[in-house]
């Protein structure tokens, strides 16, 4: 039996999701996932809208990202071909196995973490794609993670959840209101660094 067609996925203007077996070039571009369970293949737009906010808002220069429910690994993945040296946290072992796996094929196996223990420190970009409850419960533990002057971007809402977001972590960010970013039924919110930060 020949291999099955990739599934090629873009997410402009930075990326390219594809799966597995990948035959042409691993390019800064492209992200190599496997077929697996875990979340995070490129077509649910929670994860578009992170990808997205990552191309347009990460530093442009050498940084840290902290990704919250990794996942298969797919957002920390798109930040190390952005230069970051990436840390990502899931609750599933499995998924992070799959997620270094993935992390292996994309070529940027040694710029990537996936455990379930949450890391020291602070970084210069944050981005969790969970649902409402969650990111509720760990408001607190996610904005300790920022480092000044970051970005926080946090997804998987509907239109419904913003509200109640936006009051929990808006007071932890001095009062800061985020960029919100809607698609189809979707929000994502983003708080980019202010002027005096
Ligand atoms: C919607 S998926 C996002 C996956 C990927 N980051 C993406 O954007 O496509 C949410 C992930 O968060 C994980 N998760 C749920 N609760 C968690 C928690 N308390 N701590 C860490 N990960 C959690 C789930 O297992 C799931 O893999």
């Amino acid at each position: 039996m020949p291999d099955p067609s990739p599934i090629v996925v873009d997410v402009p203007p930075r990326f390219r999701v594809v799966t597995a077996p990948w035959s042409d070039a691993v390019d800064a571009r492209t992200i190599v996932l496997t077929e697996s369970r875990a979340f995070g293949d490129g077509r649910h737009e929670t994860t578009r809208m992170c990808l997205q906010a990552l191309a347009v808002f990460a530093p442009r220069r050498q940084f840290r990202l902290f990704d919250v429910g990794s996942g298969s690994g797919i957002l920390s993945i798109g930040a190390a071909k952005l230069g970051a040296t990436t840390f990502g946290v899931e609750i599933d072992d499995e998924a992070n196995a799959v997620a270094r796996e993935n992390a292996r094929l994309s070529d940027v196996e040694a710029r990537t973490t996936f455990t379930t223990s949450w890391p020291e420190g602070t970084f210069e970009f944050v981005v969790a794609n969970i649902l409402r409850g969650i990111l509720l419960d760990l408001a607190t533990e996610i904005v300790d993670r920022m480092a000044p002057g970051g970005t926080l971007v946090l997804s998987g809402l509907v239109s419904t959840d913003v509200p109640a977001i936006i009051a929990r972590y808006s007071p932890l960010l001095r009062g800061r209101r985020p960029e919100v970013f809607e698609r189809d039924a979707w929000r994502a919110l983003v708080w980019r660094p202010s002027r005096d930060s």
